[in-house]
């Protein structure tokens, strides 16, 4: 054996997470956590301990293991808990009693109720309002012949159509949409911004579903809102606040996930030029196998939600051989798992008609995403009619000139700057 350290290939130190570099591309940094840390202690940004688990069979088993609680009250500094379950600013609100939040028997009871109302037939029945606000986004563009792809048509696109799945009034729908847009800029913004904007959209909330109430009678109340007012369980009903709570995890849910999902997902393509051209051929001829195998591989490769929402261990628990006490913070790296060797061939290859991609985009277990048929239908829709209307498609900037906005829970970028020949 040699005695040069160098030699003997040691792991050398963790790298650094949470850095500038990191949020670019945080994937050398997962390959090396799932080799030599799969289970790893770090002190996050906020100054609170986690332990991030990085290796797809124990991310997977760790989302749906019953000892890791989703309720901050598990956690063993309650304090550190605060605001940091993902939704900034909801505790000064009060909107704690939403899916994420929640273990069985309350989350089964939610999650039967919001199913009732929140179906995969209502959601396939909403695809063409889908493809009619796509197509307006892009003949905002199309005729310019350059556009930024986050801010005219990833931000814009999963917020106007939430709001109209939810019932939203069109002419309310900007203020949702500017209400929204100060909650997920709050990375560079005071926190006072965020707790207003949340105060906002939970007063507006409370009003619009106390109108609902009211006009339930009345045609045309075939909305979101007036669906989980009704849905009933064992004559069991959403309480008025429960009502609120869920449609503020709707918007919040599925909102910046979704730019995320057809910002990094265009730009993949974009980086991906072969690939790139296959999709477009396939959708030429008129097919969509290959569009719905390219989504869920966008989501693989370079998902919105780099690690699931935060758990808590209730009791002491091994996870991947390592000990976690109990009160301790877990994160599951779903972004790590979706890369793991050892279950993907060539996971950092982009392979848009890969088969067996049980990825981990949206999460796994009791929490599995209650929204992935709507975020199926937006991302492929997105995907699919600007590459058919804008076919030149390309970046209008250097590589590494994108700003990616990395967050705990979320990573995407900033702006998506395009060019393509200018269209009707
Ligand atoms: C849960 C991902 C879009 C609503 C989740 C979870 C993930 C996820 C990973 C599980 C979190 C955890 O276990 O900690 C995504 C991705 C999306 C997306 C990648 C887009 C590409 C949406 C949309 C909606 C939505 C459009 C609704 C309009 C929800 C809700 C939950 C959830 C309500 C909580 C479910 C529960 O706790 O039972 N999502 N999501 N998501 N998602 Fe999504």
């Amino acid at each position: 054996m040699s005695s040069n350290p160098h030699e003997t290939g040691g792991p050398g130190p963790a790298p650094e997470l949470f850095t500038w570099e990191f949020a670019t591309d945080p994937y050398p940094a997962y390959a090396w956590l799932r080799q030599h840390a799969p289970v790893h202690r770090t002190t996050l940004p906020s100054g609170v301990d986690a332990w991030l688990v990085t290796r797809y069979a124990d991310a997977r088993q760790a989302l749906a293991d019953a000892r890791l609680s989703k309720n901050p009250v598990h956690h063993d500094e309650p304090a550190h808990a605060r605001g940091k379950t993902g939704i900034p600013g909801e505790r000064s609100a009060g909107l704690m009693t939403h899916l994420l939040n929640i273990d069985p028997p309350d989350h089964t009871r939610l999650r039967r109720l919001v199913a009732k109302a929140f179906t995969p037939r209502r959601v396939a029945a909403f695809e063409p309002r889908v493809q009619e606000l796509t197509d307006r986004l892009i003949d905002g563009f199309a005729a310019r012949g350059s556009a930024d792809l986050i801010h005219e048509f990833a931000f814009p696109l999963p917020i106007y159509a939430i709001c109209d799945l939810l019932g939203v009034p069109p002419e309310d729908q900007d203020d949702l949409r500017d209400w929204a847009g100060m909650m997920i800029r709050h990375g560079g913004g005071p926190r006072g911004g965020v707790a207003r904007a949340v105060k906002r959209i939970r007063g507006y909330l409370a009003e619009l579903i106390h109108r609902k109430r009211e006009n339930l009678g009345d045609e045309d109340t075939d909305d979101l809102i007036s669906g989980l007012i009704r849905a009933s369980d064992h004559g069991e009903h959403l309480t008025e606040n429960e009502v609120v709570a869920m449609c503020f995890v709707l918007l919040f849910a599925g909102f910046e996930t979704t730019i995320n999902l057809v910002g990094n997902g265009l730009y993949a393509l974009m980086c991906h030029p072969v690939q790139h051209a296959r999709l477009q051929e396939s959708l030429a001829a008129g097919e969509t196998s290959l569009l719905v195998t390219a989504v869920e591989e966008l989501l693989r490769y370079d998902g919105p939600v780099e690690m699931a929402t935060w758990r808590y261990a209730t009791e002491a628990l091994t996870i991947g051989g390592q000990e976690v006490a109990a009160g301790d913070p877990v994160l599951v790296v779903l972004a790590a798992a979706d890369r793991d060797p050892e279950r993907f061939g060539r996971p950092d290859v982009l392979d848009l008609a890969r088969r067996d991609n049980q990825h981990l985009g949206y999460g796994h277990g009791i929490h599995y995403c209650l929204g992935a048929p709507l975020a199926r239908l937006e991302g492929q829709t997105a995907i699919a009619t600007l590459l058919r209307r804008l076919p030149d498609l390309r970046l209008a900037v250097d590589h590494h000139d994108l700003r990616w906005r990395g967050g705990l829970i979320m990573r995407g970028l900033r702006t998506l700057p395009v060019e393509f020949t200018p269209a009707e």
